[in-house]
Parts: structure tokens; C-alpha cells; sequence
């Protein structure tokens, strides 16, 4: 085992964008748990655009503002090196905000909110969490983690779609919605994604089975999106908010219903992007819903169990794009908000060691 710890800390508040020079890297010495925690070494990093939230000096629903000079807070999964908890034995995988760095101390029976920090989405939820025994450590930063459950919560308990009806997908070639396409398309659904290039549409359709696919960086968005969804789109899945939403608002079907999942638009540039077109929904009788994972955990084994198995049958296939070693988890993260990634982005740090 190393002895010492290499991490990325927050250097600079980001202004907009994202840049390389917002984090510096370090290294520090390892410290033994005590009484009560565990050392993990970190195998898989997620690149959650959620992690751009809590760079900026603002609360957050899902989480508290990191300080400068704090290591970047980012899910990951993680071997247990040395216990010095009941509840954890050195080997085992787990998964919590283990951040950008190597090893990560932390306390076992840890839950959010103990310490008083702000984590309003999250409180009472356990820091460390076992990874379920043949579960593939890095499908639970995707598939079997939170962007599985909102795609699967999102479709199944919130818009239940039914058969034929159409669903058009933003950020369609993302960590979520790409799951989010899928289920749709086992539903019966007519699936429309929303990606960012043609090599992404092109995935869609082909590997992912998408009825069509459209680039958003399209100056015939709208008109493409109405000539897919000639009688107007019953569910948008979307992700992305801004200019994207909009075109999918000026063709909603009477009655639709828009799930508000996310807002990359906004995330990634790091600026609110404007929605203009909520008069649509007025017109259209549509409902609006913003949820999150989270506040479905009571159906987290239901929905894990059932994309588990999905996925295992090639049913749903998971998008992954990973990147490899410390050095290169600033860009990694950086270029999946500027549209980089297919799928989700993940880090390779190591591989999980047999005892
Ligand atoms: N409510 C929940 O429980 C929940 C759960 C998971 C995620 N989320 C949220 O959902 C959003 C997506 O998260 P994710 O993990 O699935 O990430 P993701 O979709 O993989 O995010 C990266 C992708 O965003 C797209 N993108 C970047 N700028 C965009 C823009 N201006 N307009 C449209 N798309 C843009 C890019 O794809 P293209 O270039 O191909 O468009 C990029 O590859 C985030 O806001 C996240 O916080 C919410």
C-alpha cells in the first residue's frame, strides 16, 4: 500500500465553465483509521455533472458547496483496505463520495447530515454503502446507481407511457439518457433521442434501438423533432433544460408530460439557460414534474434488480467511456460536460486486489 494520498483539490471557484487550472493536485500522507472507520482504495470514479453543482459557492439540494482546497466530492467505488469497523471487512467493495483521490479515510456507520453540513436530499442516507456480492463495481456508478434509477423511476412510476405513445429523450446519449431511451423502448414506446453529433445519433439508432435520433446542434431542431413526432410528443424524458426543452415544448402532444430530470444545459456552462416556451405547456394541458433518484429509494432494490436483469439479458446495453490513471480525472470531467463522453464517463484508478 502507498503511503501517501494523491488527490485534486479545489483550487478555484470555476467561473462558467469548467477549466483544468480550477484544481490543483497533491499529495498528502495516508493516516490509519481509527476506531470506527475504514481506509478505502478508490478503483472507479464517476463523472457526475452533479459534482459541477457543489463547486459553486451556493447550497445545493443534493449536497453542500465545496471549500477551496477541499478534495473534489465525487462518487466512487472503493476496496476496503484496512477495517477498523464491525461492519466492513478489508476486501470487500463499497460505494460512497470517496473523492478525486486515491484513498479515502471515512467513518463506516457515517450517515448525512451527522455533522450538521448542509445535504438536504440526502439526510439520514448512509455514507458508505456495500456493493452488492456480482454486481460489476463500475455498473454501480451507472446502470445500478442513481442514473439507472432516475431513468427507470422516472419512466415506470412518474409518466408510465403506454405502448405507441412517443417519447423523445434529451442528452439521449448520456449516463441517463440513454438508459432513460431504452426502458422507453421496452415499454412499446416510440423513442426519439436528442444527442449531440451524428456519430452519437448514428449509436443511437443502431446500437440502442432508437426509432430516430436527432443532433441538437441542428438549425432545423424543431422542424426535425415535429416531422419524428408528427402527432406531438406524449413524454419528454429530459435532462438537458434550455434550448433543447424548448424545441421539445413547441411540439407536445394535449396532455404530455415533461419529466425534469436534469439541466445540463445549465450545469455545464455553467449560466442559467432560459426556457421560453412554458406557454406550450398551458396550451397542451401538460405536467410538469421535477424529481429525483432519491426520493425513491424505497424502490431502489425493485429498480436495480429489475435493469440488473435487463442489462444481463442484453436487454438494455450500457454506454460506458473510461478514462484511465489520477492524472487524468480533471479532463475526464471536463470534456463530459462539453459533450465528450458517450454514456457515462467513468475514471479506472486500480483493480480490485484478491486477499
Ligand atoms: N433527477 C435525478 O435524480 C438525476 C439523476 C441523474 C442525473 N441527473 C441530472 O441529469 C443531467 C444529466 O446527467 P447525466 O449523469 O445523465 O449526464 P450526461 O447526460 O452523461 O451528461 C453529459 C452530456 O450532456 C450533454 N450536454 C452538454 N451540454 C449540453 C447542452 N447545452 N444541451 C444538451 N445537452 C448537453 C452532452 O451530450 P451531447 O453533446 O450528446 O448532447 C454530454 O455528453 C444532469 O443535470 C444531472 O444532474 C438527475
Amino acid at each position: 500500500m502507498d503511503s501517501s494520498n494523491r488527490q485534486w483539490k479545489l483550487a478555484h471557484r470555476p467561473h462558467r465553465q469548467v477549466r483544468q487550472r480550477d484544481f490543483v493536485a497533491t499529495s498528502s500522507p495516508l493516516r490509519s483509521p481509527e476506531d470506527g472507520e475504514i481506509l478505502v482504495r478508490n478503483l472507479w470514479l464517476s463523472c457526475a455533472p452533479q459534482m459541477r453543482e457543489w463547486m459553486d459557492d451556493a447550497p445545493q439540494a443534493s449536497g453542500p458547496p465545496l471549500g477551496i482546497g477541499d478534495v473534489v466530492r465525487c462518487p466512487a467505488v472503493a476496496q476496503v483496505v484496512e477495517s477498523r469497523s464491525e461492519h466492513y471487512a478489508a476486501g470487500e467493495l463499497v460505494k460512497g463520495l470517496f473523492g478525486w483521490q486515491q484513498y479515502a479515510v471515512v467513518g463506516a456507520q457515517a450517515r448525512w447530515g451527522d455533522d450538521g453540513a448542509l445535504a438536504r436530499e440526502w439526510t439520514g442516507l448512509p455514507r458508505v454503502q456495500r456493493v452488492p456480492t456480482g454486481v460489476q463495481p463500475r455498473l454501480a456508478l451507472s446502470v445500478l446507481g442513481t442514473n439507472g434509477l432516475a431513468a427507470y423511476v422516472g419512466l415506470l412510476k412518474i409518466a408510465r407511457p403506454r405502448p405507441g405513445q412517443c417519447v423523445v429523450v434529451t442528452s439521449a446519449a448520456g449516463a441517463t439518457g440513454s438508459l432513460a431511451g431504452q426502458i422507453a423502448r421496452t415499454l412499446g414506446c416510440r423513442v426519439v433521442g436528442i444527442a449531440g453529433s451524428a456519430a452519437k445519433c448514428d449509436l443511437l439508432v443502431r446500437q440502442l434501438g432508437f426509432d430516430v435520433a436527432i443532433d441538437r446542434h441542428s438549425d432545423e431542431l424543431v422542424e426535425q423533432l415535429h416531422a419524428a413526432c408528427p402527432d406531438g410528443i406524449d413524454v419528454v424524458f429530459d435532462t438537458a433544460q434550455g434550448a433543447v426543452l424548448d424545441a421539445c415544448l413547441s411540439n407536445l402532444a394535449k396532455h404530455a408530460q415533461v419529466l425534469m430530470c436534469g439541466a445540463i444545459a445549465t450545469v455545464a456552462s455553467g449560466t442559467a439557460q432560459p426556457v421560453l416556451g412554458l406557454m406550450n405547456a398551458i396550451w397542451k394541458r401538460a405536467s410538469l414534474r421535477g424529481f429525483s433518484a432519491y426520493e425513491f429509494l424505497d424502490k431502489e432494490t425493485e429498480a436495480l434488480t429489475t435493469l440488473a436483469r435487463w442489462v444481463e439479458s442484453g436487454e438494455i446495453k450500457v454506454l460506458e467511456d473510461v478514462r484511465r490513471g489520477f492524472d487524468a480525472i480533471p479532463l475526464a470531467f471536463i470534456d463530459m460536460l462539453a459533450g465528450a463522453s458517450v454514456g457515462k464517463r467513468l475514471v479506472h484508478l486500480a483493480d480490485p486486489t484478491t486477499r
